[in-house]
């Protein structure tokens, strides 16, 4: 049977807690009747614990947190380090956001958090992408560097605790050109796979989820799933929305329905 993951990024959204809290519920309610689906909530530290509580002890639909500091517990002021998510409940981690990396988070920090995230047992969920898509496949050289530096002293033991997320940067937020297409995600998602296939083998490559992220709609997320074969699917704007957030739930049971009936 088809296991499908959906990552809901809230970023720094929403405003207060009570918000945060109405729309966990909204999201939990939305899962009552899957069977292929299963979500992870991304929100903002503050407001973990809380949505924890919501969520309740559901396989389902569970936390995950947006960033982890790249620290050991100590005199390291506004720190959170990946135990102390671990304790919260948390189980996967997402770690090189692309607005992260705006805001200075290099290559060599991220592969700093990859070792944080995977010693405290967690799953890490490792985005990589371009700023711009050019014809000649240099961004494919970006994507393979930023895997490759990220993922340097990872055990081939801990692939199972590996995601990755591709998210091309022209494709995310309000400004973004457009999403990518199906087509295009796909041919990426196989030269990932090509790079992963060096550090950990071609078994684990093929089994290391690689999801898209970049503009996900209800309107789009059938087909990343379906023609373009994602993983997963990394949500952002479209999870603020109880509403929308359902309808690509909606989807993608309709996508688990049709695999299980073609095999
Ligand atoms: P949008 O879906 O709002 O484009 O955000 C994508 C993203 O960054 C998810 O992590």
């Amino acid at each position: 049977m088809r296991k499908i993951h959906l990552i809901a990024n809230w970023k720094a959204n929403p405003k207060e807690l009570s918000d945060a809290k109405r729309l966990a519920l909204g999201f939990k309610g939305g899962l009552m009747k899957a069977r292929f689906t299963d979500v992870a909530l991304a929100v903002p530290h503050p407001f973990l614990f809380s949505v924890g509580e919501v969520l309740g002890k559901s396989e389902r639909c569970r936390i995950a947190a947006q960033d982890v500091s790249p620290v050991n517990e100590g005199a390291h002021t506004g720190s959170v380090t990946a135990s102390m998510l671990k304790s919260l409940g948390v189980r996967e981690v997402i770690v090189g956001h692309s607005e992260r990396r705006a805001q200075g988070l290099t290559d060599e920090g991220v592969r700093i958090r990859v070792e944080k995230i995977l010693k405290s047992g967690l799953t890490v969920v490792l985005c990589v992408g371009e700023r711009e898509r050019d014809t000649h496949g240099a961004y494919l050289k970006t994507i393979e560097s930023q895997l490759l530096t990220a993922l340097k002293n990872v055990q081939k033991s801990k692939s199972g605790r590996l995601i990755v997320a591709y998210e091309p940067v022209w494709a995310i937020g309000e400004d973004a050109q457009s999403a990518d297409t199906p087509a295009g995600f796909r041919e990426v998602a196989i030269y990932i796979r090509k790079v992963l296939s060096g550090p950990f083998g071609p078994q684990a490559a093929l089994t290391i989820p690689v999801l898209y992220g970049g503009s996900v709609t209800p309107e789009n997320a059938g087909t990343f799933l379906s023609e373009g074969h994602a993983s997963c699917l990394l949500v952002g704007r479209a999870s603020l929305l109880a509403t929308s957030f359902r309808s690509i739930i909606e989807e993608a049971e309709r996508v688990g329905v049709t695999s299980t009936r073609t095999r």
